[in-house]
């Protein structure tokens, strides 16, 4: 064969060889670019996926602190004292007991006694027993206020709790606990404090389930 023609051959396949191999070499660092842009675009949609779960979190503490639950009660006898601990177990709230600087003795308590120590205070609208505890609600914007009905009323010690506390802008929700009397003629006293977000209360018996349902139609 002419050595011309040799020398010719020899310059094609050269030519197609090096533009065979930079096609092939293109092509295959493109295939990296790619699979590197999916790596990158997959690790980039993990990053924001934590950033959402962070996010609800956050929003999620935000709500439990838009909402700190507090339950404020007063018990003679100890049955408002157990829905009180049902409400506040339910509700994850902290909890405070009003307690009387002069505690209630059982003779104190005779109901049917027009001299004894409860039924001269209820007579008397004025009467403010004092509170012996520091019951500190500043940071709680929802209260639970829970006592027994005396004569029909509130104990005038929670009217003591109402005018010792700055309750304006929160809401309250009482409830109560009695032999038989209804919880409205409590709430009517209750009322007349001004500018706290009164929700409807409720009477309640010594009854997990009925205090829990109850609660959980507060929505709270
Ligand atoms: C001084 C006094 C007055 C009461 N007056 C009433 C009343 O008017 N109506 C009623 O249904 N129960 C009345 N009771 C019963 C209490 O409301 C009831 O026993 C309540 O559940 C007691 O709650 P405590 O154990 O948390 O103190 C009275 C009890 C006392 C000691």
């Amino acid at each position: 064969m002419d050595k011309k023609i040799i020398a010719l051959l020899i310059a094609v396949l050269v030519v197609v060889l090096s533009v065979g191999g930079y096609f092939i070499i293109n092509s295959i660092s493109s295939n990296k670019e790619e699979s590197n842009k999916e790596e990158n675009t997959s690790s980039s949609s993990k990053i924001e996926e934590n950033n959402n779960i962070q996010n609800q979190n956050t929003v999620k503490k935000e709500d439990t602190l838009d909402k700190k639950v507090a339950v404020v009660y007063f018990s003679a006898t100890g049955t408002t004292r157990n829905v009180a601990e049902f409400i506040k177990d339910e509700m994850k709230a902290d909890i405070f007991e009003i307690i009387p600087k002069e505690k209630y003795t059982d003779e104190d308590l005779t109901y049917n006694n027009s001299n004894s120590r409860a039924t001269k205070e209820q007579n008397d609208k004025n009467a403010r027993p004092e509170i012996g505890n520091n019951i500190d609600v500043s940071n709680y914007n929802v209260i639970f206020l829970g006592y027994p009905i005396w004569w029909g009323d509130t104990p005038r010690i929670i009217q003591t709790f109402m005018e010792s506390h700055e309750l304006k802008g929160k809401t309250v929700i009482p409830f109560c606990t009695s032999g038989s009397s209804s919880i409205t003629e409590s709430e009517n006293t209750l009322k007349k404090y001004e500018g706290i977000n009164w929700i409807s209360g409720k009477r309640l018996t010594n009854s997990k389930d009925d205090v829990l349902s109850w609660v959980k139609t507060l929505n709270i």
